[in-house]
Protein backbone atom coordinates (compact mmCIF):
# COMPACT_ATOMS: atom_id res chain seq x y z
CA UNK A 1 0.00 0.00 0.00
CA UNK A 2 1.50 3.43 -1.00
CA UNK A 3 2.37 5.61 1.89
CA UNK A 4 -0.58 8.22 1.22
CA UNK A 5 -3.04 5.26 1.59
CA UNK A 6 -1.83 4.39 4.85
CA UNK A 7 -2.14 8.13 5.71
CA UNK A 8 -5.61 8.29 4.56
CA UNK A 9 -6.47 4.75 6.08
CA UNK A 10 -5.64 6.22 9.62
CA UNK A 11 -7.22 9.63 9.12
CA UNK A 12 -10.90 7.89 8.20
CA UNK A 13 -10.45 5.72 11.20
CA UNK A 14 -10.32 8.51 13.52
CA UNK A 15 -13.09 10.12 12.29
CA UNK A 16 -15.09 7.52 13.75
CA UNK A 17 -14.19 9.04 17.29
CA UNK A 18 -16.06 12.68 16.40
CA UNK A 19 -19.51 12.73 17.45
CA UNK A 20 -22.32 15.89 17.09
CA UNK A 21 -21.77 18.57 18.95
CA UNK A 22 -17.66 18.28 19.46
CA UNK A 23 -14.84 20.76 19.50
CA UNK A 24 -12.59 19.45 17.83
CA UNK A 25 -8.67 20.44 17.77
CA UNK A 26 -7.47 20.02 14.09
CA UNK A 27 -3.74 19.44 13.89
CA UNK A 28 -1.71 20.41 10.68
CA UNK A 29 -0.03 18.26 8.05
CA UNK A 30 -1.15 15.78 5.02
CA UNK A 31 -2.74 13.16 7.23
CA UNK A 32 -5.10 15.39 9.01
CA UNK A 33 -5.72 17.08 5.61
CA UNK A 34 -7.37 14.05 4.69
CA UNK A 35 -9.19 13.63 8.41
CA UNK A 36 -10.63 17.72 7.10
CA UNK A 37 -11.81 16.23 4.01
CA UNK A 38 -13.70 13.19 5.91
CA UNK A 39 -14.91 15.60 8.51
CA UNK A 40 -16.38 18.16 5.79
CA UNK A 41 -18.17 14.88 4.21
CA UNK A 42 -19.73 14.16 7.37
CA UNK A 43 -20.30 17.59 8.31
CA UNK A 44 -22.20 17.66 5.23
CA UNK A 45 -24.06 14.76 5.02
CA UNK A 46 -25.03 13.66 8.34
CA UNK A 47 -25.57 18.06 9.67
CA UNK A 48 -23.09 17.41 12.36
CA UNK A 49 -22.51 20.64 14.45
CA UNK A 50 -18.78 20.91 15.41
CA UNK A 51 -16.17 23.77 15.78
CA UNK A 52 -12.97 23.40 14.95
CA UNK A 53 -9.64 24.97 16.74
CA UNK A 54 -7.19 25.18 14.55
CA UNK A 55 -3.35 24.66 14.89
CA UNK A 56 -1.97 26.56 12.18
CA UNK A 57 -2.48 28.78 9.00
CA UNK A 58 -2.52 26.14 6.69
CA UNK A 59 -5.33 24.48 8.73
CA UNK A 60 -7.33 26.93 9.07
CA UNK A 61 -6.87 27.95 5.20
CA UNK A 62 -8.08 24.19 4.28
CA UNK A 63 -10.86 24.15 7.09
CA UNK A 64 -12.46 27.27 5.30
CA UNK A 65 -11.94 25.77 2.45
CA UNK A 66 -14.40 22.88 3.49
CA UNK A 67 -16.62 24.98 5.65
CA UNK A 68 -15.66 23.51 8.52
CA UNK A 69 -16.28 26.11 11.66
CA UNK A 70 -13.04 27.60 12.80
CA UNK A 71 -13.29 28.81 16.46
CA UNK A 72 -10.00 30.56 18.17
CA UNK A 73 -8.44 28.67 21.23
CA UNK A 74 -9.11 31.20 23.08
CA UNK A 75 -12.89 31.62 22.71
CA UNK A 76 -13.27 27.85 23.76
CA UNK A 77 -13.79 26.99 27.14
CA UNK A 78 -12.40 23.07 26.37
CA UNK A 79 -11.50 21.03 23.16
CA UNK A 80 -13.49 17.77 23.16
CA UNK A 81 -10.84 16.07 21.05
CA UNK A 82 -7.88 17.08 19.15
CA UNK A 83 -6.30 14.56 15.96
CA UNK A 84 -3.09 15.28 14.65
CA UNK A 85 -0.12 14.07 12.50
CA UNK A 86 3.31 13.29 14.14
CA UNK A 87 6.74 13.36 12.79
CA UNK A 88 7.94 10.21 14.56
CA UNK A 89 5.93 8.34 17.68
CA UNK A 90 7.85 5.94 19.80
CA UNK A 91 5.60 2.57 21.30
CA UNK A 92 5.14 4.83 24.65
CA UNK A 93 3.25 7.46 22.83
CA UNK A 94 6.34 9.94 22.74
CA UNK A 95 6.78 12.06 19.85
CA UNK A 96 8.08 14.51 17.52
CA UNK A 97 5.97 17.08 15.98
CA UNK A 98 8.35 18.32 13.23
CA UNK A 99 6.31 21.05 11.18
CA UNK A 100 8.14 23.76 13.08
CA UNK A 101 5.86 26.44 12.24
CA UNK A 102 3.06 24.44 13.56
CA UNK A 103 4.28 22.79 17.01
CA UNK A 104 3.88 25.49 19.75
CA UNK A 105 0.15 26.04 18.39
CA UNK A 106 0.02 22.15 18.24
CA UNK A 107 1.13 21.77 21.60
CA UNK A 108 -1.23 24.77 22.81
CA UNK A 109 -4.24 22.85 21.78
CA UNK A 110 -2.96 19.09 22.21
CA UNK A 111 -3.12 20.52 26.34
CA UNK A 112 -6.19 21.99 26.31
CA UNK A 113 -7.92 19.04 24.51
CA UNK A 114 -10.09 16.43 26.95
CA UNK A 115 -7.99 13.77 24.48
CA UNK A 116 -5.38 13.54 21.85
CA UNK A 117 -5.45 11.22 18.95
CA UNK A 118 -2.40 10.99 16.39
CA UNK A 119 -3.00 9.38 13.12
CA UNK A 120 0.44 8.36 11.18
CA UNK A 121 1.25 6.44 8.41
CA UNK A 122 3.87 3.00 9.67
CA UNK A 123 6.69 4.66 8.65
CA UNK A 124 6.17 6.95 11.62
CA UNK A 125 6.13 4.28 14.63
CA UNK A 126 10.11 4.50 15.60
CA UNK A 127 12.10 2.19 18.38
CA UNK A 128 14.21 5.56 19.41
CA UNK A 129 12.67 9.16 18.89
CA UNK A 130 15.36 11.39 16.86
CA UNK A 131 16.69 8.95 14.52
CA UNK A 132 15.41 9.67 11.11
CA UNK A 133 14.07 13.46 12.37
CA UNK A 134 15.60 16.81 13.45
CA UNK A 135 13.75 17.79 16.89
CA UNK A 136 12.90 21.49 16.22
CA UNK A 137 12.95 24.21 18.87
CA UNK A 138 11.57 27.33 18.33
CA UNK A 139 13.31 30.65 19.48
CA UNK A 140 13.06 34.25 19.48
CA UNK A 141 15.36 36.02 17.11
CA UNK A 142 16.92 38.37 19.63
CA UNK A 143 20.14 36.44 21.02
CA UNK A 144 19.38 33.12 18.88
CA UNK A 145 23.12 32.59 18.64
CA UNK A 146 23.70 32.41 21.71
CA UNK A 147 21.16 30.06 21.86
CA UNK A 148 22.78 28.02 19.06
CA UNK A 149 25.63 28.07 21.14
CA UNK A 150 24.42 26.77 24.01
CA UNK A 151 22.90 24.19 22.23
CA UNK A 152 26.27 23.34 20.49
CA UNK A 153 27.64 23.31 23.86
CA UNK A 154 25.41 20.28 24.77
CA UNK A 155 26.38 18.78 22.17
CA UNK A 156 22.70 18.63 20.18
CA UNK A 157 24.05 19.71 16.79
CA UNK A 158 21.72 22.71 16.26
CA UNK A 159 21.49 24.52 13.10
CA UNK A 160 18.75 27.10 12.08
CA UNK A 161 16.29 25.96 9.75
CA UNK A 162 16.79 28.08 6.26
CA UNK A 163 14.75 28.83 4.07
CA UNK A 164 17.53 28.98 1.49
CA UNK A 165 21.21 30.15 2.25
CA UNK A 166 20.25 33.73 3.46
CA UNK A 167 16.45 33.42 4.57
CA UNK A 168 15.50 32.41 7.97
CA UNK A 169 12.60 29.96 8.05
CA UNK A 170 9.73 32.22 10.28
CA UNK A 171 7.46 30.27 12.59
CA UNK A 172 3.51 31.39 12.76
CA UNK A 173 4.97 34.26 15.78
CA UNK A 174 7.95 35.41 13.71
CA UNK A 175 10.61 33.11 15.73
CA UNK A 176 13.34 31.32 13.96
CA UNK A 177 13.71 27.27 13.91
CA UNK A 178 16.91 25.65 15.26
CA UNK A 179 16.96 21.97 14.37
CA UNK A 180 18.63 19.46 16.36
CA UNK A 181 20.17 16.67 14.66
CA UNK A 182 20.57 13.88 17.01
CA UNK A 183 21.19 10.10 16.68
CA UNK A 184 18.92 9.31 18.95
CA UNK A 185 16.61 10.76 22.09
CA UNK A 186 17.51 8.35 24.63
CA UNK A 187 15.71 10.54 27.91
CA UNK A 188 13.09 12.63 26.09
CA UNK A 189 12.05 13.66 29.63
CA UNK A 190 15.28 15.03 30.19
CA UNK A 191 16.12 16.49 26.74
CA UNK A 192 12.12 18.09 27.29
CA UNK A 193 12.80 19.38 30.72
CA UNK A 194 16.30 21.00 29.78
CA UNK A 195 15.30 22.73 27.08
CA UNK A 196 12.18 24.26 28.46
CA UNK A 197 14.64 25.97 30.93
CA UNK A 198 16.68 27.74 28.17
CA UNK A 199 16.08 31.46 28.04
CA UNK A 200 15.18 32.09 24.57
CA UNK A 201 13.57 28.97 23.54
CA UNK A 202 10.10 29.10 23.25
CA UNK A 203 8.75 25.52 22.83
CA UNK A 204 10.30 22.41 21.12
CA UNK A 205 8.95 19.90 18.80
CA UNK A 206 8.83 16.62 21.60
CA UNK A 207 5.26 15.67 22.95
CA UNK A 208 5.40 13.75 25.43
CA UNK A 209 2.78 11.86 28.01
CA UNK A 210 -0.13 13.93 25.38
CA UNK A 211 -1.03 11.33 23.16
CA UNK A 212 -4.06 8.97 24.19
CA UNK A 213 -4.93 7.03 21.38
CA UNK A 214 -3.04 6.23 17.82
CA UNK A 215 -4.43 5.05 14.36
CA UNK A 216 -1.63 3.75 12.23
CA UNK A 217 -2.22 2.99 8.78
CA UNK A 218 -0.03 -0.12 7.67
CA UNK A 219 -0.37 -2.93 4.86
CA UNK A 220 -2.62 -4.81 6.70
CA UNK A 221 -4.98 -2.03 7.86
CA UNK A 222 -5.38 0.26 10.33
CA UNK A 223 -3.98 -0.56 14.13
CA UNK A 224 -5.52 0.95 16.55
CA UNK A 225 -3.00 1.37 19.48
CA UNK A 226 -4.46 2.64 22.92
C1 LIG B 1 3.22 19.55 11.72
C2 LIG B 1 3.51 18.16 12.10
C3 LIG B 1 2.87 17.12 11.25
O1 LIG B 1 1.75 16.66 11.90
C4 LIG B 1 3.82 16.00 11.01
O2 LIG B 1 4.97 16.51 10.38
C5 LIG B 1 3.18 14.94 10.13
O3 LIG B 1 2.94 15.47 8.88
P1 LIG B 1 2.34 14.59 7.73
O4 LIG B 1 1.00 14.15 8.17
O5 LIG B 1 2.29 15.54 6.55
O6 LIG B 1 3.27 13.43 7.48
O7 LIG B 1 4.17 17.88 13.05
O8 LIG B 1 3.80 20.42 12.66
Amino acid sequence: MQVEEKKQIAAMSALHEIQDGMIIGLGTGTTVQYFLEGLATRIKNEGLEIIGVSTSDRTTRAANALNIPIEDLDNVDHIDITVDGAGEIDKYFQGIKDGGAAHEYEKMVAISSNKNIWIVDDSKMVETLGHNLPLPVEVVPYGSTKVLRRLDNEGLNPKFRMVDETNYYFTHEHNYVIDLHLESIDHPHYLAAWLSRQVGVLEHGLFLDIVDEVFVGTDDGVQHLI
